[in-house]
Parts: structure tokens; sequence; C-alpha cells
């Protein structure tokens, strides 16, 4: 079969990897792909946000299977354009996306339910909003309704700081129409996990949960990033959590869709806080997690290919996944700037080398290739993962493969995987 992934990111670069190996894959072409996507794919210049661009290529290409990565061609309706060309893809329609696309949905969905998730408001208005803030006091979240790439939610510790956000996402548009409404929230406490299932519209198959770290600098310092570094599994979520979490939380999820009439095809990812009186769900991605996609597709030892097409089919009852009995961590390599603007152009080099560490994967992130030579294009790079038999050794091989990559713009944490590794030495 003829197979496009959309996208060009590490989780990307994993998906291809991964589907590159199956037996079910005769071609395989990605848009826009990167470098390191590239030794395993076709890559063809039509970007993620392109959905006419990727229908024609799709159709030119005479491709079976379509596979989208980002969230926002979901978002913007891709599936819906695919499959009115008779183009099968694995993804939610657009109406489904919803879940990731607007946040006043899904807090609405929850709370109909009765799926736990933090107590909240939806706001059209700055004034309603500011009243409610008010009454609830600080520390509270405020959270732009629509997609802001990852920056669109402001942790306040203050009524102040809450009612400036307001202003920046209602008044200023600090993210233009996503702010049209917003959502604010309990600020909820515990430690944060993500959780993913296929879903085929009825039934779920649970992946595994990874835990991603979303600030900038170690110890959890300085502002979020798209995630610095992730490992699965996590003993956060042990059995007993796993299976709470597929009760409480994705079982009632999935139902909802699809008695509201939207029902969810996909990948669900569960943005969790696991706290006291159990999982919460922070939000909902209609997508893989990028750097958690990694991890995943390391650990993975059955044939994606075929999970992804009968999520797409609605045959996931009586489908079962085979996992390597392996911790996978990966750490971001990102470019000096980043989350800010981030300097592009600086040569990376000794990326041979790390591939040579026991244990040890390469993603590629935001590279170009620039005549022969790898140069940083964007603000994640790198995401360079590694596996092992627990936490520490994949941290250990992870981090001597971060050691050869010889990139002095670029820098990273060093400490992902910490809590596991401290709970493992405890
Ligand atoms: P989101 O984009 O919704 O994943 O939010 C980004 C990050 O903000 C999350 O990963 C959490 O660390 C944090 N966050 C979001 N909502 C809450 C909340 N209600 N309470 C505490 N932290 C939150
Ligand atoms: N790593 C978090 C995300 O993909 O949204």
């Amino acid at each position: 079969m003829r197979v496009l992934v959309v996208g060009g990111g590490g989780r990307e670069h994993a998906l291809c990897w991964k589907i590159k190996a199956s037996p079910l894959c005769d071609a395989l072409l990605c848009a826009p792909g990167n470098p390191g996507i590239a030794e395993v794919a076709t890559c063809v210049p039509v970007g993620a946000e392109d959905i006419d661009g990727l229908v024609k290529l799709a159709q030119d290409e005479r491709i079976d299977f379509v596979v989208v990565g980002p969230e926002a061609p979901l978002v913007a309706g891709l599936v819906d354009r695919l499959s009115a060309a008779g183009i099968k893809s694995f993804g939610p329609t657009k109406t489904a996306a919803q879940l990731e696309g607007s946040k006043g949905f899904t807090k609405d969905l929850l709370a109909k339910y009765n799926i736990p998730t933090g107590a909240y408001g939806r706001f059209k208005d700055a004034a309603s909003a500011k009243k409610f803030i008010a009454e609830k006091g600080a520390p509270i979240v405020v959270k732009a309704d629509g997609l802001a790439a990852g920056k669109g939610v402001i942790l306040c510790q203050t009524v102040n700081e809450a009612n400036d956000a307001i202003d920046s996402i209602m008044t200023a548009r600090a993210f233009g129409a996503a702010g049209n409404e917003v959502v604010v929230e309990e600020f909820l406490y515990g430690e944060e996990a993500s959780f993913f299932v296929l879903v085929d519209g009825k039934t779920a198959l649970p992946l595994a949960a990874a835990q991603d770290h979303k600030a900038v600098g170690d110890g959890d310092t300085g502002p979020n990033t798209g995630g610095m570094g992730a490992y699965s599994p996590t003993p956060v979520v042990d059995a007993a959590m796993h299976a709470r979490i597929m009760r409480e939380i994705v079982a009632p999820t999935v139902d909802g869709m699809a008695k509201e009439g939207t029902p969810f095809k996909g990948v669900l990812f569960v943005g969790l806080m696991i706290g006291e009186d159990g999982p919460k769900v922070i939000e909902f991605n209609a997508r893989f997690g990028d750097p958690e996609c990694e991890v995943l597709m390391m650990r993975l030892k059955s044939d994606l290919l075929p999970a992804l097409i009968a999520t797409a089919d609605g045959q996931l009852s009586n489908f079962d996944l085979r996992w390597h009995d392996q911790v996978a961590l990966t750490v971001i390599m990102a470019a000096e700037g980043y989350p800010g603007t981030p300097r592009k152009g600086t040569v990376i080099a000794g990326l041979n080398d790390a591939a040579k560490i026991e244990g040890a994967m390469i993603f590629h992130a935001g590279t170009k290739d620039d005549g022969g030579k790898i140069v940083a294009n964007g603000g994640r790079v790198l995401a360079v993962t590694a596996v092992g038999k627990t936490v520490r050794e994949a941290q250990t091989r992870a981090y001597q493969a971060v050691d050869k990559v010889k990139w002095p713009e670029g820098f990273c944490r060093r400490d992902i995987g910490w809590r596991a590794v401290a709970r493992e030495k405890a």
C-alpha cells in the first residue's frame, strides 16, 4: 500500500520510521518531511497546513492511506476532505478534532458525561470572565479557547495576573481568533502524564502512557515549551491507574463523542493531572504528542500500520498490540532562543556518531539540508532517543548520544526522567 504521512517534526520522523518497517508499506511519502525523514520516505514539499495541496498530492500519487501527524490540518478538516475524495486516512474529522481545537467544547463534554476535570467557566466577554475570577480567587488558569500553538494557557498566581491574561487574550488578541472565547479553570495539583489510546469511533485500544517535560529549564523551571523530553512507561501510571483512566476518562469520552454524533477516530491524547483524588483531564489532543510519539514508537513491538488502518476502519475490537519490555527516553535538543525566537541555520555535526550509541535513535524535529550539511531550522531541532532496561539506563544512553552531537548553538535539559529516576533509586 502507498502511504502518505503529513508533517515534518520528530513525531512524524518516528511515525515514518515505524511505518516504513511494515511489510504492508510499499511506498512511503511525507509532506513536507525533513532530512531525517528523507532517509526512510520520499519527502514532498507540500506544507502540513496546505489542505488543497495535500489532497491533490494524495490523488496524484494514488495514496491508499494518509496518516496525519499535527493538529492544525485535522482541525482544518483534512480528514473530511480526503474522505470526500475517497482516500482513507488516520485522524479525526474536523468536528471530532474539536476535542483539541476548542477547550470550551471539551469542558462541556467532560461536564455533561461526568468525566473528572477541573471546575471551569466559559466566557465570550472580558467583564464576565473577570467577575468569575474575582469570585474564584487565585491561583487560577486562563485558557484561550482555540489553537494557540501550545501557548494559549496562562497559569496565574494572582487575580491581577488572571485579569491581565484576560486582557491579553480577549482585548489585545495575543492569540488572534483563538481568543474569541476563554475558559477559566480551577488550578489542579499533582503529577502530569500523557496517556494515549487508539479510538475507532466506538472501541478504545490503549497504547501507553508517557511523561513530558514542558518547562524549558532543568528542575522544571522557566517558560513552557512544546515539550523538552519524555519517557515511557511512567511509574505514575501503574496498572491500577491505567485501568482507572480507561474506565473513568477514556470510555465515557469515547461514548460521549459517539452519543453527540461526533464519533472520534484516531489517537486520543489525554493530558492528565494525577493528584490525591485521582486522575483529572487537563486537556485532550487529537493526535500523537511530540516528543511522546518518539518514545512510544521505540517501545512498540507490533506493526503500527495495521493498527492505524483498523482505527480508520472501525475494526479495533479484538485488536492487540505488543510492546518491548524496555523504557524509552528522549531528550529534545533545541536551538538557542527557544521557546522565544530560535536561531536558525547553525550547523549540526556528529549525528552518525550519536546514532551509534547502544539503543539510540536520532529523530529529526526541526532540521534542514543545506547543501549536504544538516542545519537547525526550528525551535525543537532533534529528539535524541534511547531505550534501556531502566529509566536510568535509557537516560544515560540518551545523554551519551546527546554528547556526541556537535552543535554549540543547541541546548537541552540535563534532567529528563528525573521523577522516575528518583523513584527507581527509592
Ligand atoms: P495545555 O496546553 O492545556 O496542556 O496546558 C499547558 C500546561 O499548563 C499543562 O501541561 C499544565 O502543566 C498546565 N495546566 C493547564 N491547565 C492546568 C490546570 N487547570 N491546573 C494546573 N496546571 C494546568
Ligand atoms: N508534548 C506535548 C504535545 O505534543 O502537545
